[in-house]
């Protein structure tokens, strides 16, 4: 039955995730708008407000992330810190339970290190919690390392995000004693020889490496929409005796709202990720191009969705 369950969750990239990529930069950008209306907030920060206060009202915290595409000029990145401080401002206005995930190549890693290092510093001093996502394998060291020194400086409020896809996570997890880290599996296709690419293995290191990040002290946001890792995640926090204040789940905005509500009913802490902006078109289509497997899942939702109506 075990080996049956894993078969059909181990969402290996499938002929039909590739046809759905394949095909869909020729769907009309009004119905690819429909399709990730329901993991995108909106184009404009007053679509982020409103969603996240809507979060709030219904017990669920935020994270609010600027969608950005590849930047190849110093404005571009100057553009997404102003979006990310105006973001801190409506996040001080309107009182949201709220804090923000940036990217450090759309605050200009690739341009020049020291960009993205003082663009990182204007977002964190206004004191709010900063998130740094973590990007594919080409950036690991770099976010590990700027995050490292900020927080030596006295940022205290900067948080990082390790993928247990990478073979290299525990390692890191043992570094970080005392952090705040976000846990998840890690959406990008890494070469073998780094990243285990088999669904249990992806679990079984997700498991190794929270117990290494909870028994260092830290604070976990374990983001996820996979029951069982949830469920691990429970046995985790039960097991250490742990507070609701001490750590909290975290998911995708649209992604599994019945798996988070769930989740809040039990009594614990859900942060739901947020994004939002006008490259809302070109985000969609590179995060599906980047892993096919989440075309199968957002073409699984809108099949259960159309036969849900019926
Ligand atoms: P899994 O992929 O097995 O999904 C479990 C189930 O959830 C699926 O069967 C499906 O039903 C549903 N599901 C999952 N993702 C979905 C989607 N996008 N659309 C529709 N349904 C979906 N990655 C990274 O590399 N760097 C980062 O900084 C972050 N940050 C981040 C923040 C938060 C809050 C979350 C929840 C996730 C991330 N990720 C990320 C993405 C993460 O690495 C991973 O790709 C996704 O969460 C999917 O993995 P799951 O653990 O949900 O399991």
């Amino acid at each position: 039955m075990l080996i049956l369950r894993n078969q059909v969750e181990s969402r290996a990239v499938s002929l039909v995730d590739r046809a759905v990529v394949t095909l869909l930069p020729a769907v009309p950008k009004r119905v690819v708008r429909t399709l990730s209306s329901r993991y995108i907030a909106g184009s404009d920060l007053e679509d982020a407000r409103r969603v996240v206060a809507e979060l709030n009202a219904a017990g669920k915290l935020a994270t609010v992330d600027v969608l950005g595409e590849e930047i190849t000029r110093p404005e571009e990145a100057e553009e997404i810190t102003r979006a990310y401080l105006d973001v801190l401002d409506a996040v001080d206005e309107d009182r949201l339970d709220a804090n923000v995930s940036v990217k450090l190549t759309g605050l200009g890693l690739k341009l020049d290190p020291n960009l993205a290092r003082d663009n990182l510093k204007r977002i964190a001093e206004r004191g709010t919690f900063v998130r740094i996502d973590m990007e594919d394998s080409s950036t690991t060291d770099a976010t590990l390392e700027l995050y490292h020194e900020l927080t030596a400086g006295g940022y205290g409020n900067l948080g990082v995000v390790l993928q247990a896809a990478l073979k290299r996570t525990v390692d890191d997890a043992h570094a970080l004693a005392g952090a705040n880290v976000r846990l998840c599996k890690g959406i990008y296709i890494e070469p073998p020889e780094i990243a285990y690419r088999d669904f249990d293995d992806v679990r079984a290191h997700y498991v190794r490496a929270l117990d290494a990040l909870l028994d260092g002290g830290c604070y976990v946001g374990i983001a996820t929409h996979d029951e069982w890792l949830i469920d691990e995640g429970r046995r985790a926090v039960r097991e250490r005796g742990l507070t609701s204040e001490e750590y909290e789940f975290q998911m995708l905005l649209g992604v599994r709202r019945d798996l988070g509500d769930r989740v809040v009913a039990d009594g614990h802490r859900l942060r739901l990720y947020v994004p939002y902006g006008r490259q809302w078109y070109e985000y969609s289509l590179r995060r599906l191009q980047e892993n096919p497997k989440i075309a199968g899942y957002v073409a699984g939702d809108l099949g259960r969705s159309l036969f849900r109506r019926r």
